[in-house]
C-alpha cells in the first residue's frame, strides 16, 4: 500500500564529495557534503549557506571536488562534525559540531597542491576536479539557507586504475564504486559501510538491520 508522508529529508542516495575550498587566511578547508551532480562540464552542489565553504566559494570561486570512495569512509565520519567556521552556528553547537581549522590533519588526510593558486586536493582521493563556481542559487524555502553552487569542472584528475582498459579519457563504471550517502548512512558496492555520526548527530533512528 502507499502511503503519502512528511519526510525529514528526501537524501534517496548521492555521491560523497569532500570540498576543498580557499578559507580567507588562505588555508585550505575541506567539507564532506553528498548533494552533487554532474551534467555536462557543470556541477550542481547543494550547500547550507552557513558552511564555511559556502562563504569560501562566495569569495573565492576556486575549488577542488574529491570525490570519495569506501577506504576513504573513515576520514570522512571524522569530519562529519567538524566546520571550518570559527563562529560555529548555535544549531551545530546544539549538535556537538565544532570547529576545525586544520580538517586534513583532522581527518588524517593528505593536502596535495594542484595549481598555485587554488586550494589543496585530496591526495587520497582517486578522482579530483579543479573547478570554478560560477554562480550561486538560492534555493528551497526563503528560510532554509540552502544554495546550489554551479561550478564549471576545469580539469579532471583520476588514478588510472579507475580509466577503462585501452582507453585515456573513458572511467570504468565496474571500476568505480563511489561512497554514496543514503537518508545520512554510508553506503558502498550497495551495502552499508560503517556507522554515521552524522546520522547520530542529527537524531536519526538507528538502523534495525
Ligand atoms: C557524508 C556527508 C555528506 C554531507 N552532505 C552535505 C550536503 O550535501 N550539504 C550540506 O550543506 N552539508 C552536508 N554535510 C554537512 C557538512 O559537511 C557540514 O555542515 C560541515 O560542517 C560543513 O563544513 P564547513 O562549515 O567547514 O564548510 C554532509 C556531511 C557529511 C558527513
Amino acid at each position: 500500500m502507499m502511503r503519502t508522508i512528511e519526510p525529514k529529508m528526501l537524501y534517496f542516495g548521492t555521491p560523497v564529495v569532500l570540498i576543498s575550498s580557499l578559507n580567507d587566511d588562505g588555508t585550505t578547508n575541506a567539507a564532506p557534503m553528498s548533494s552533487a551532480w554532474w551534467v555536462g562540464r557543470t556541477a550542481m552542489l547543494g550547500m547550507s549557506v552557513n558552511s564555511q565553504t559556502v562563504h569560501n566559494l562566495t569569495e573565492r570561486p576556486l575549488c577542488v571536488l574529491n570525490l570519495v570512495d569506501l577506504p576513504m569512509v573513515d576520514a570522512i565520519d571524522r569530519l562529519a562534525l567538524l566546520t571550518g567556521r570559527r563562529d560555529v552556528p548555535g544549531y551545530k553547537k546544539a549538535r556537538s559540531y565544532r570547529y576545525e581549522p586544520d580538517k586534513f590533519a583532522a581527518a588524517g588526510l593528505t593536502p596535495v597542491q594542484l595549481t598555485p593558486d587554488g586550494p589543496l586536493a585530496v591526495a587520497e582521493s582517486p578522482v579530483q576536479m579543479e573547478a570554478e563556481v560560477r554562480a550561486i542559487h538560492s534555493i528551497d524555502s526563503a528560510d532554509a539557507g540552502l544554495r546550489a553552487m554551479e561550478a564549471a569542472v576545469l580539469a579532471t584528475h583520476v588514478d588510472e586504475k579507475l580509466l577503462l582498459p585501452g582507453h585515456k579519457h573513458h572511467f570504468d563504471p565496474l571500476a568505480w564504486d563511489p561512497l554514496i550517502m543514503k537518508f545520512t548512512e554510508y553506503f558502498a558496492g550497495g551495502t552499508n559501510a560503517r556507522p554515521s555520526s552524522l546520522a547520530a548527530g542529527w537524531g536519526m533512528p538507528a538502523l534495525t538491520h
